[in-house]
């Protein structure tokens, strides 16, 4: 019999905390511990992290780097097992690996970094904290890599564009990078966005697709290429199309450590940030899907085929087909106030709302392409061209889209763009208010009738920065009540339906450590953001997870200590504290998943 607590959580906001601090702050009364960390062994075999003495095959049997999207699922009815899956983006070398290891060395490592893991948990009862089960006795554990095996499904799946020397069939990829953000479906697997996949390759960079998504003639900043030679896509190579078969949604089943895991063809290929799933009234999966780049868009899909409830208790084999077939929609919106009103400077307009209406544009419609001239393997591969046709709204820079269980509003996370406004390009819209916007803001989505509807109404609830400075609002709360917060990026809502919402970029925009910050979103507290948790020097706050029921909030503490190097670090976080690392112990930071609670 799990701790009954009111949904929702009390707790006395922190005061902001400046960006040279290198702690978790928490709440007066709280405290927080480390689940896991960079390293830490999650097979069975796994040999104890010890960072002087790295390889590729200890790594793919430990804890990868910079965990991003992640969620706690209780597998129990008791609430006393469970499982953490979470994915892990990119690596920082130059704080990770010593000197004494060679490039080669390092950069195989790195791809072993990548991926997801999947960590079996317990404790001894509901709404006390997690530990992780011992690795021997934990047989859903898993570590997926860069090196991995993937299906493709949906209409993409075997098209030309999608194959190479190594895959003739299109059919069967190797590994995921760049996962960025994600979200748990209703049927109980993960979905992950491959964002800034072209970072990896090096290609010719002159076609207009490839431009388009940034591949470039470069050397990759990563350096595969160099051990492997599916990363080099330049002419003559035979992996021409290999980075086509990065930029998709990924879903895994943390529940069957055998599955394949799946790239979805159906969703479109961009920097996708992440991908959130809400059934609609007759149990289509309507999912929300946000391109984190300056001036990308929004998309939204809704499946052919409807959810199964029963399917849950077995194998999920039907669920898990829902996002191979569909109909996939950019987002068009426009503003209700004169245009003469949005005058870039985050000054409301006489109506007092940036608000306004829009439509979703078919960009296929259950399989098929919407869009002349273009087949539907070309809209799903190089889905941002076959937007750019249509009058999508440039936004500024969609992380992540999440609709809240309460209500089925949804709730899009635009990070910043500082290039709006500027000399050759867009200037403000009403929905992408500011020029140069540094600080971002969220538009709450209402769809219009039901949730797969093509129809919605919108406004800002947030245009965040120094509650003090005039170009800021929150929802019409009082401003000398409120926390600062800036760069919004990942959110989560808790059971009473607010959102939690987790920064990356404070540091940077406002002088502040990133965190984590509530705001409710109904009745008088609508706007009232307060800060929860600030995060270590140079690390942003992802995750979140918020489990009220339970009095526990989890994060993930990605890329503390980034600015270092290997021999002068800027971060400790998280076992500075006194004893916990022993003497003569490595100190330098390690990304990992915290838990807070009472204390
Ligand atoms: Fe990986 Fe859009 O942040
Ligand atoms: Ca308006
Ligand atoms: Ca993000
Ligand atoms: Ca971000």
């Amino acid at each position: 019999t799990g701790r009954r607590m009111r949904p929702g959580m009390s707790f006395r906001p922190i005061d902001p905390v400046a960006k040279t601090v290198d702690s978790l702050s928490v709440p007066d009364g709280w405290r927080w511990d480390p689940i896991i960390r960079w390293g830490d062994p999650v097979l069975a075999g796994a040999p104890k992290f010890d960072p002087s003495n790295q390889s590729a095959a200890a790594q793919a049997m430990q804890f990868g780097y910079n965990n991003d999207y992640t969620d706690i699922i209780t597998t129990d009815r008791r609430g006393r097992e469970g499982l953490l899956v979470c994915n892990h983006e990119y690596v920082n070398p130059a704080i990770m690996y010593p000197p004494t290891l060679s490039d080669a060395e390092q950069r195989e490592i790195s791809l072993a970094a990548h991926g997801f893991s999947v960590v079996e948990l317990e404790r001894p009862r509901a709404g006390k904290p997690w530990r992780t089960k011992d690795v021997r006795k934990a047989r859903r554990n898993r570590r997926i890599t860069g090196q991995t095996p993937f299906d493709f499904d949906g209409p993409a799946a075997g098209s030309a564009l999608l194959r190479t020397k190594g895959d003739p069939t299109g059919e069967r990829a190797l590994g995921t990078l760049g996962n960025c953000s994600g979200g748990t479906t209703p049927w109980g697997t993960v979905l992950s966005g491959e964002e800034n996949f072209n970072g990896y390759f090096r290609a010719d960079g002159t076609s207009a697709e490839e431009k388009r998504y940034g591949l470039a003639s470069a050397p990759s900043s990563y350096g595969f290429e160099t051990i492997d030679p599916r990363f080099d896509a330049r002419s003559g190579t035979g992996y021409e199309n290999e980075p086509n078969r990065f930029g998709w949604i990924v879903e895994i089943d943390p529940h069957d450590p055998h599955s394949t895991p799946v790239k979805h063809t159906a969703l479109g290929r961009l920097k996708h940030e992440g991908a959130n799933v809400i059934l609609s009234r007759s149990g289509k999966a309507v999912t929300y899907m946000g391109d984190d780049e300056r001036f990308d868009y929004l998309y939204k899909f809704v499946s052919s085929g409807t959810y199964r409830p029963g399917d849950d208790r077995r194998t999920r084999e039907h669920n898990k087909t829902l996002l191979s077939q569909g109909s996939l929609y950019v987002a068009r919106f426009s503003g209700n106030s004169p245009a003469g009103e949005i005058d870039g400077t985050g000054k409301l307009p006489a109506d007092g709302q940036f608000d306004g209406s829009g439509e979703w544009v078919a960009l296929t419609n259950d399989g098929r392409s919407a869009v002349p001239g273009m087949s539907i393997e070309e809209v799903l591969v190089h889905t941002r061209l076959a937007a750019d046709t249509v009058g999508a709204t440039k936004m500024d820079r969609c992380e992540d889209v999440q609709p809240s269980p309460q209500t089925g509003k949804v709730y899009v996370v635009c990070t910043n763009n500082t290039d709006r406004g500027k000399t050759g390009k867009e200037g403000p819209t009403e929905p992408n208010p500011r020029n140069a916007n540094k600080h971002g803001h969220i538009v709450e989505l209402t769809e219009l009738g039901d949730q797969s509807s093509t129809r919605f109404a919108w406004s800002l609830v947030l245009v965040a920065g120094d509650p003090a400075a005039a170009d800021t609002y929150f929802a019409g709360y009082p401003k000398d009540r409120v926390s600062p917060i800036s760069c919004p990026d990942n959110v989560a809502f808790d059971s009473k339906g607010d959102l939690w919402i987790a920064t990356d970029g404070m540091p940077s925009a406002i002088g502040l450590a990133d965190g984590l910050f509530r705001m409710p979103l109904s009745g008088a507290e609508r706007g009232h953001v307060e800060q929860f948790l600030a995060v270590p020097q140079d690390a942003e706050t992802c995750g979140p997870v918020v489990h009220d029921a339970d009095g526990l909030v989890f994060v993930a503490v990605q890329h503390p200590g980034e600015e270092g190097t290997w021999a002068q670090q800027r971060s400790y976080f998280p076992d500075y504290v006194s004893g916990r690392a022993g003497k003569g112990e490595w100190k330098g930071p390690r990304p990992s998943i915290v838990q807070v609670y009472r204390s």
